[in-house]
């Protein structure tokens, strides 16, 4: 079976909504290792050797957050800027990532018809994702089509229990 890993990044998850129950929903799923980058490293010191071990072991990659400014928290940031060196991730000799898929799972405050030109985000969440896609595609990792949970504050009850369910259904069945 091929091996997922979530990187999961959330700097309140005590405060946290959406995020919390996805993580219930899934940090126990059989070949999914669930690896809490804010747990791991509060103080922003990464562990870089074992972050590319990690990323050795699994071909499935996802990378779970909140939107933030339209984009990661910042040790999803600086998970990338160290992790993913030249020579080992991209440029002419980096290629141990090549053929492993990427997958953002992420949260919005804002709702769907926000995120369109009428809008008050005006770009679709796609637009504000292209630095993560190209950053994948630059690693030879192939970005797959984002999971996105839409208007997180209003996010409860039935509606929040069918974006676990989506979310489990997905990682059981890719
Ligand atoms: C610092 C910060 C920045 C945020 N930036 C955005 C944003 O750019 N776009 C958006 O739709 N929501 C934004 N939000 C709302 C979060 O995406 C939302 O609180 C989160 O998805 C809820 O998930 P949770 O219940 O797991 O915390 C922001 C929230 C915070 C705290």
């Amino acid at each position: 079976m091929e091996k997922t890993l979530i990187l999961f990044t959330h700097p309140a998850l005590e405060k946290s909504k959406v995020h919390r129950a996805l993580k219930e929903g899934v940090e126990n799923l059989e070949g999914v290792t669930f690896h809490d980058l804010y747990e791991e490293y509060p103080d922003f010191y990464i562990d870089v050797q074992r972050e590319q071990a990690l990323l050795l072991e699994h071909s499935k990659i996802i990378w779970q957050h909140p939107l933030y400014w339209y984009s990661v928290p910042a040790l999803m940031k600086e998970w990338i800027d160290v992790v993913l060196q030249h020579g080992w991730a991209y440029g002419s000799d980096g290629t141990v990532l090549e053929g492993k898929t990427v997958k953002s799972v992420i949260s919005t405050g804002g709702s769907e018809k926000a995120y369109c030109p009428q809008g008050h985000n005006y770009y679709p969440v796609e637009e504000f994702l292209r630095p993560l896609e190209r950053t994948a595609v630059l690693c030879r990792m192939e970005y797959l089509e984002p999971m996105i949970f839409y208007g997180a504050f209003q996010l409860d009850g039935d509606a929040l229990s069918s974006a676990v369910d989506r979310y489990r259904k997905y990682l059981q069945t890719s």
